[in-house]
């Protein structure tokens, strides 16, 4: 099996877990990644051999880029989808990694990570965004590009470890402002058409050039950094052909895994797990 094939096998499997929640009657220890985003806040348990058992997802404004900008919000869903997963799995959980994007300060992190406890985890380990995802990935070579709602986040990385990270402020939250202003809709309104995957090639004509600024933005960071190939993670990379367009800017193998919006939180519960390896 090659990483691409593991990768979006699990993805798969976490996938299913979500949308079809199962009870859990093994004697495993599970481990939960919590993913604190600008657009998404996402919860993914696996068990003790790394296989996904559970998640769940909410759209939420209560974090930006990092920065924890409604505390009793934050810990009110973060709550609420713990919550909704012990029921669904009759079983409690404990043990969480969470994740802060690169270049986040001592403190912000720290936030993150209170948010979780006060959501009632024991929060084992804390790592930055990329290295979280590269546990699903599992590149040694190349740019983890993470393509989220308020920024663009990319990590390049070397024998596995990340040497070279940047945080942009262009994410799929621009994507919605410029669709926005294209069709006269209401924001809240494009966020829910863009998750329509049949709309994806009538907004493309509009959100192009936004595209190849993400790209040109990829292109400033990796040139001359010796990178071969682009991975792309995060919610806005489901975009429908934002790979090709992506890969022609910029001349470079585009790797895109099957639901990119969901790597990072199941690598962070993957990060939980590791810590007991
Ligand atoms: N199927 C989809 N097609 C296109 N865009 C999508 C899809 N699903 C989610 N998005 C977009 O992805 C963005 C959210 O992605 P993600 O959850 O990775 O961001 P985040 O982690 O919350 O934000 P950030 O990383 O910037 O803090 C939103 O702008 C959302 O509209
Ligand atoms: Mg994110």
């Amino acid at each position: 099996m090659t990483n691409l094939e593991y990768a979006n096998q699990i993805i798969q499997e976490f996938k299913e877990k979500i949308d079809h929640p199962q009870r859990f009657e093994q004697k495993k220890k599970l481990y939960t990644g919590v993913d604190l985003g600008t657009a998404y806040i996402v919860l993914a348990v696996v068990d003790e051999e790394g296989n996904p058992i559970a998640g769940a997802m909410r759209f939420a404004q209560v974090v930006k880029d990092g920065l924890v900008v409604d505390y009793i919000g934050a810990v009110d869903i973060v709550r609420e989808l713990k919550a909704k997963i012990e029921d669904d799995l009759g079983v409690e959980l404990l043990t969480a990694g969470v994740a802060y994007p690169p270049g986040t300060s001592k403190g912000d992190q720290k936030a993150i990570s209170y948010v979780a406890e006060a959501a009632g985890f024991e929060v084992v380990t804390t790592l930055d965004e990329p290295t979280a995802a590269n546990n699903v990935l599992k590149a040694t070579n190349g740019a983890v590009v993470d393509i989220g709602g308020g920024t663009t986040g990319i990590a390049i990385l070397k024998d596995g470890k990340v040497t070279y990270v940047a945080d942009e402020p262009t994410g799929g939250t621009h994507f919605s402002l410029v669709i926005s202003g294209a069709r006269k809709l209401p924001f809240e309104e494009v966020e829910k058409l863009k998750l329509d995957q049949t709309k994806h090639s009538e907004l493309l004509p509009a959100i192009k050039p936004v595209i190849q600024k993400v790209a040109s933005i990829i292109k400033s960071h990796i040139q001359d950094r010796n990178v071969q190939k682009v991975y792309l993670v995060g919610g806005t990379s489901c975009f429908t052909n934002i790979d090709k367009i992506i890969e022609t800017e910029l001349g470079l193998a585009v790797i895109k895994p099957k639901n990119p919006l969901l790597v990072t939180p199941l690598g962070i519960a993957l990060g939980a797990k590791k810590v007991y390896e």
